[in-house]
């Protein structure tokens, strides 16, 4: 049995030596979920926080992705640090941040990520660039110099993991696996054949 840090602790190092290494975009993951009729759909996210309690993203509530969380709450990451040949794998349910949690987070974005939360009716279609470009002037116009509040339909979830794997390149593809599962306030860990 490994301690509830372990996995963290792991991920911890995993991610600042990829901060230091990755061209870009260190935090992005993949998040995969699911249609209701069963089918796979991924895109990538940003990770905004991680602690013990799990890894954060943050979204629009009305896009697919939105509307497939509150149907079906079981979701995959996959994080693939191609400076590091290093893959971190972790499944389990996303469930909603708290509106102050939201509220926190939303509110240390820069303005113009703020206004471009209103702006943007994410996943739905668009006529042309110009519509958004329009809805930016808009929110910009309507909220001047005045606060930008957190809009209700964009807001954050924290998937608890169940599953972690860790996956180090070896030679002549002989990787490394090691898959943490969780089991109450510990883990137990497995190694697994390549
Ligand atoms: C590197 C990268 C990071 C992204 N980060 C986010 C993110 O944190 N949140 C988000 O809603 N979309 C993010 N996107 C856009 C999503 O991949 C996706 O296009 C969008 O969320 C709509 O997905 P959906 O229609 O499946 O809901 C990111 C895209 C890339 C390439």
């Amino acid at each position: 049995m490994a301690d509830l840090n372990e996995p963290f602790d792991l991920f911890n190092s995993w991610f600042e030596m990829a901060k230091e290494k990755e061209l870009n975009d260190p935090s992005a993951m993949n998040l995969a979920t699911a249609t209701p009729d069963g089918r796979p759909s991924s895109r990538m996210v940003l990770l905004k926080d991680f602690d013990t309690t799990g890894f954060v993203f943050y979204t629009n509530l009305e896009s697919n992705k939105g509307k497939q969380l509150s149907a079906n709450a079981q979701v995959a990451l996959n994080f693939h640090w191609k400076s590091l040949r290093k893959q971190v794998r972790i499944e389990g349910a996303a469930t909603p941040v708290s509106d102050e949690e939201a509220d926190a987070y939303f509110q240390s974005r820069p303005r113009g990520s703020r206004i471009g939360a209103w702006a943007s009716d994410q996943s739905r279609p668009m006529e042309g660039m110009f519509v958004l470009e329009r809805r930016v002037a808009e929110f910009t116009a309507k909220f001047h110099v005045g606060e930008v509040p957190r809009p209700l339909h964009w807001s954050g979830f924290r998937v608890d993991p169940q599953l972690i794997e860790f996956w180090s390149d070896g030679k002549f593809r002989l990787h490394e696996r090691i898959v943490y599962h969780r089991d109450g306030d510990a883990w137990t860990t497995e190694r697994l054949f390549p």
